[in-house]
């Protein structure tokens, strides 16, 4: 590669990446797999680090989009990473401290006040007093291992002092110190290198490094705020972080107890003016229910935890000019507008684009080119335009007229009733969609083909070697091993893990087909239902609205879809190639013993682990639920059960059984429930009840 096919390739990637991260981020639509940003990403690296001088200074290798890399062990969580839900106002906290009142159905209840930290989760687990790994967060249920990496940080305690837990994990933030930040940039200018864009990205940058000698030498920080361990002295949030400092933790001294909101927005009002005092950077106060019992009571949403909340202050903005407005097709063939806009300098980086949603954002803001539009910048990476400033509009503009025609195919655009959206229709031959598909197809949670990523989809379709995910399955070595870059061993890996994704189970498939509207969670209950694509394809639109949760727009999407003949050819293809189109026979229920009951599972068990119970309560038709309330039918109570939940249990008259009665219930031996359970839904551990955190 000489100077001047590097610098193209280093502009293209870099180009690649942030639309990515425009993506996984703004959109929240990722259109690649983690794994196949990292591979860009790496290659990305390595040119940097070949050819510095080209190097974007805003470049998405300093802050690393997707997290789990492949160059890290990656590890599953013993206890899930949660994220926090998020609060941008007093009426919206207000909100969150009315849920959690009526939750505990008492005001009697402490909050715990701390700092956000604007850095990079890390999840550590000390043995004996000993650090024994640090994972990062990841996707929440796996994470990358950098034990290593971490170790190199300075208040990090390498032999805890006290009576510590014999094996605990404890959770916070690496970060960097702004002025440490700073001296670190200047003495990267002074070598040549690219300066980081700001503190918080450069730590996770750091902490991803292959190199921990480099890492040693970057001055990174560490502050914990939360502890998860068995068996320990106190069941409260706010005293087991002081015992944690006791133990050598680095806590934070800005940690208050607060007795009810008031107190909280008084902390909150402090810290928005007080934080540019602060050496390091936050991005706002995370706030927490002090009482383990309590937290309990409140549980988890999917993603975040009832008991806590984060309030992010104001986001920083600027004010810069329109230049113009460009169309991105996705995937699915949605169209996304994208402003770009005079370089301007946004808390820490340089802004040049950003995102502008759809059509009707467009025109609620009255956007037109030329104007002087503000910009903000949250915890995304790309900013968004909030408004115009119509004292500075030229005085010839015209409202923006909307794109009509998709900028790949030359395809009218359509927008559907009802949908924020255009979309190019022609994901038959329109190349982005094309092609996108076939990365959704191999991405991890579809056929998670890993032995390939989204460049040898492009190379494959330049080459002229495919045409559709069907044609993966009739691939040569010969055909293969011709592509650039490719190599024996490779080339036989990539055969190998097309042949093995013929495995992958019939709820996946459907869900790598790429239907509009078909996520993971409609596929599995598609296939759940119709237990066959047949079954499913034959299906009309009444059938398919009568299954719970899908609507009429999901159903027109899939009966649109086995309509287009050549989808019914692909599928063709893929059953010769010998996929699993029939959802396997232990997939089904096991019974519909408990069907219409609900169950909470809480405390510790002797034959099961909570996630079997609650599977097998699913496998019989039963429903979990995550609080005691009057509708509750059943409450199965394991040892070291919080005191609380039970007397509420009692008082609600609710009944109240064990894991025995339970068992007798499904009517079937311990040994063939868990069986079928495993089979059904892999274990999986979640946080441990009552007792066994602290
Ligand atoms: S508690 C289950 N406390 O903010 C609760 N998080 O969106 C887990 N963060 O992933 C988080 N400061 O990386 C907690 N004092 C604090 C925090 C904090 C920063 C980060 C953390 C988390 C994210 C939540």
């Amino acid at each position: 590669m000489n100077q001047e096919q590097a610098k193209a390739r280093i502009e293209s990637l870099t180009q690649e990446l942030k639309e990515h991260n425009y993506k996984y981020y703004v959109l929240a639509q990722p259109s690649i797999s983690d794994y196949e940003f990292d591979q860009l990403l790496e290659e990305l690296q390595s040119l940097e680090k070949d050819y510095p001088a080209f190097a974007d200074p805003d470049s998405p290798t300093q802050k690393v989009g997707g997290d789990i890399t492949k160059e890290f062990t990656t590890v599953k969580h013993r206890y899930r990473m949660f994220s926090l839900g998020n609060t941008y106002n007093a009426e919206e906290l207000s909100e969150f401290d009315e849920r959690v009142r009526k939750g505990l159905g008492s005001d009697a209840f402490d909050y715990v006040c701390e700092l956000k930290f604007d850095g990079f989760a890390i999840s550590l687990n000390y043995v004996n007093g000993e650090l024994r790994q640090a994972l990062t967060r990841g996707d929440g249920e796996q994470g990358d291992d950098v034990t290593t990496n971490i170790k190199t940080i300075k208040n990090l305690p390498t032999r805890l002092k006290g009576d510590y837990p014999a094996d605990f994990d404890i959770r916070g933030e690496v970060f960097m110190h702004r002025a440490a930040f700073e001296r670190m940039n200047a003495d990267r200018e002074a070598e040549g290198l690219p300066g980081f864009a700001n503190p918080r990205n450069s730590a996770a940058g750091t902490i991803k490094m292959q190199e921990s000698a480099e890492v040693a030498k970057r001055p990174l920080d560490l502050f914990l705020y939360y502890v998860i361990a068995d068996g320990g002295q106190y069941r409260q949030h706010y005293e087991n972080l002081q015992l944690a400092k006791s133990w050598g933790f680095p806590v934070s001294e800005h940690t208050r107890k607060c007795k009810n909101l008031q107190e909280v927005l008084d902390f909150i009002d402090h810290w928005d003016k007080a934080r540019h005092d602060l050496s390091f950077e936050i991005d706002g106060v995370v706030i927490k229910v002090n009482n383990y019992d309590q937290q309990e009571e409140l549980g988890f949403t999917a993603k975040s935890p009832r008991w806590a909340i984060a309030y992010k202050f104001k986001a920083e903005a600027a004010a810069t000019i329109l230049e113009s407005v460009s169309y991105q097709v996705g995937r699915t063939g949605a169209i996304t507008p994208v402003a770009n806009l005079k370089p301007v300098f946004l808390a820490g980086t340089t802004v040049k684009r950003a995102s502008l949603y759809n059509e009707d954002q467009i025109a609620k803001l009255d956007l037109r080119i030329g104007d002087t539009v503000f910009v903000e910048k949250g915890g995304e990476i790309i900013p968004k335009v909030t408004g115009v400033d119509l004292d500075k509009r030229p005085a010839n503009s015209t409202p923006l007229e909307y794109a009509n025609v998709c900028p790949e195919c030359g395809t009218p655009l359509v927008r559907r009733a009802g949908e924020a959206l255009h979309y190019c229709p022609n994901d038959a031959s329109c190349d982005p969609q094309v092609r996108g598909k076939v990365v959704h197809y191999i991405g991890r949670k579809a056929m998670d083909i890993d032995s390939m990523g989204a460049e040898t989809v492009e190379l494959l379709f330049d080459a002229g070697l495919i045409h559709n995910y069907a044609d993966l399955y009739t691939l040569t070595f010969d055909q293969v091993i011709r592509l650039e870059r490719m190599a024996e061993k490779s080339a036989s890996n990539l055969l190998l893990g097309i042949r093995k994704s013929a495995e992958v189970p019939f709820e996946r498939v459907l869900f790598a087909l790429g239907i509009r509207m078909v996520g993971e969670t409609v596929a599995k209950k598609l296939a759940k239902k119709f237990k066959s694509i047949d079954a499913l394809a034959a299906a009309s639109v009444e059938e398919l609205t009568a299954v719970d949760e899908i609507g009429g727009k999901i159903a027109e999407q899939v009966v649109g879809f086995f309509a287009q003949e050549e989808n019914q050819r692909i599928i063709q293809k893929l059953k010769d190639a010998g996929l699993h189109f029939e959802m396997a026979e232990e997939e089904g229920p096991v019974s519909n013993a408990l069907e219409g009951k609900s169950f909470l599972v809480s405390g510790v068990f002797a034959k099961f682990s909570r996630d079997e119970l609650k599977a097998a309560i699913e496998a019989n038709g039963g429903r979990n639920v995550s609080g005691v309330s009057a509708k509750l039918d059943y409450l199965i109570a394991g040892d070291k059960m919080g005191p609380e939940k039970l007397k509420k249990a009692e008082s609600l008259n609710i009944k109240i059984i064990s894991e025995d009665d339970f068992i007798q219930m499904i009517g079937s031996s311990e040994s063939n429930t868990t069986e079928e359970v495993k089979e059904a839904e892999p274990k999986k551990k979640e946080f441990p009840s009552q007792g066994s955190l602290f």
